[in-house]
């Protein structure tokens, strides 16, 4: 099923470009800003809708090749607890395609062992599309490939502070001495409690920020920005970001090894 993008790629530069990846040293987890869908609609003198429309087909494309190569999570910011300050006509027409993408794409993802996850604050959504989320969930729970971890109504300021009211309420039940509270403690009240921190972030459109995604979780991560707009992101480049990653020396605050 999936093997397809590179077989049918296979004898292009698409394979020598996965081929200069070291399997090794494939980051356990992607993170993806997915911007500039605006822009690139507008730059061709379209909808800014039909920018989104785009961006799900890169999404498609970079869900196959992360699973392929063997990344173990993906997590792809796709609406912001900014976003809703966007005209009412885009914020439906997003809500609509998070919930076509749902429709569209559960049976290939579920076929293909992805494990389907969302973050944010999911109960303010609008009830139908929270149905179709804990559907696509729990229906992929068990899945043993790719998880895609897909960012909707998320802010990590607003996660931080909900981590914060999970530890007070621990605290003041007794359950929980303040003098207890660790890194730990906060990293197990986000979101992404039982996943490792990214250790590639990529955003495309040539903005050079994180605004307001996964704060605690980057503390150490890799970045990796490039000018193309997300509709024009292709396999190809999450390869070159994968390949740039590897040629990055981690330190994590420690020394050079000699
Ligand atoms: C930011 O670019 C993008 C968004 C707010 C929407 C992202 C959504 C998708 C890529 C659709 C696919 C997602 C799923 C989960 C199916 P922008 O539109 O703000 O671009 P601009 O900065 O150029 O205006």
């Amino acid at each position: 099923m999936w093997k397809k993008w590179f077989s049918r790629n296979s004898k292009s530069s698409n394979e020598s470009e996965l081929n200069s990846l070291d399997p090794l040293k494939i980051p356990q987890h992607v993170a993806i800003i997915m911007d500039g869908n605006g822009r690139w609609a507008q730059r061709r003198g379209l909808l800014r809708s039909f920018g989104h429309r785009a961006g799900v087909e890169s999404l498609r494309e970079v869900v196959k090749v992360a699973s392929e190569i063997g990344v173990k999570v993906l997590t792809a910011y796709a609406f912001s607890t900014e976003n809703w300050k966007r005209p009412d006509e885009e914020v439906s027409f997003l809500m609509s395609l998070f919930s076509e993408y749902l429709d569209n794409e559960i049976d290939e993802l579920d076929q293909n062992q992805v494990k389907i996850r969302f973050i944010g604050k999911i109960d303010e959504l609008a009830a139908s599309l929270q149905h179709k989320i804990e559907n696509a969930q729990t229906r992929t729970n068990r899945n043993s490939g790719l998880i895609l971890n897909l960012a909707v109504n998320y802010g990590g300021r607003a996660e931080i502070t909900r981590a914060v009211q999970i530890i007070a309420e621990k605290v003041q039940s007794g359950e929980l001495n303040s003098q207890d509270i660790s890194d730990y403690t906060i990293q197990s009240s986000l979101y992404t409690q039982d996943l490792p921190d990214p250790d590639l972030l990529i955003r495309p459109s040539g903005d050079l920020r994180i605004s307001n995604f996964l704060l605690w979780q980057l503390a150490y991560s890799e970045f990796w920005f490039t000018d193309i707009n997300w509709p024009d992101f292709k396999p190809k480049h999450l390869i070159q970001a994968i390949r740039d990653y590897q040629g990055r020396e981690r330190r994590f605050g420690g020394i050079k090894r000699s």
